[in-house]
């Protein structure tokens, strides 16, 4: 199986996110894709059997841009695509990752319930990322 995690971070806590859900998915014997969004090839990413993607809350509840552009480039080939969310986020209620899962259905993929962690992953936190990424496979 083939598994691509692909995230943007300004400050480091969406990466914290998907350092670990790289781990538990390595673990789990998934060739991993991994990289930041503005950096991915995307045709390797729509490629993937389950694709894990990681953006922060930005502006007004919307992703980073990074991470928008690059979205929209493989969105069209998300139809039939396993799909999992993540990100961190501060004041919000999470207003960004659910118009995200609904942006990824209209799409045509079957989206896994989305992870938020607020600020830095920390205690708990790591492991439910770890356990979010195994059941996201
Ligand atoms: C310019 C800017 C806009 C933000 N907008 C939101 C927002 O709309 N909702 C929210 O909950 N947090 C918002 N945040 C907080 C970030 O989502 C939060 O700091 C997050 O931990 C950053 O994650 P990162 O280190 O992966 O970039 C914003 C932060 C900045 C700097």
């Amino acid at each position: 199986m083939k598994v691509s995690i692909i995230y943007a971070s300004t400050t480091g806590n969406t990466e914290a996110m998907a350092n670990s859900i790289k781990e538990a998915v390595a673990s789990t014997g998934a060739e991993v894709v991994f990289g930041t969004a503005d950096n991915a090839d995307a045709s390797s990413v729509t490629s993937s059997d389950v694709i894990l993607l990681g953006s922060p809350a930005m502006g007004d509840e919307v992703l980073e841009d990074t991470m928008e552009a690059f979205y929209t480039g493989i969105e069209s080939g998300l139809s039939g695509k396993k799909v999992g969310l993540f990100g961190s986020y501060d004041w919000g209620d999470g207003q960004w990752l659910r118009d995200w899962e609904e942006r990824a259905k209209a799409a045509g993929a079957t989206v896994t319930e989305s992870l938020m962690v607020h600020l830095t992953p920390e205690g708990d936190d790591i492991s439910k990322c770890q356990e979010w990424a195994k059941k996201a496979l």
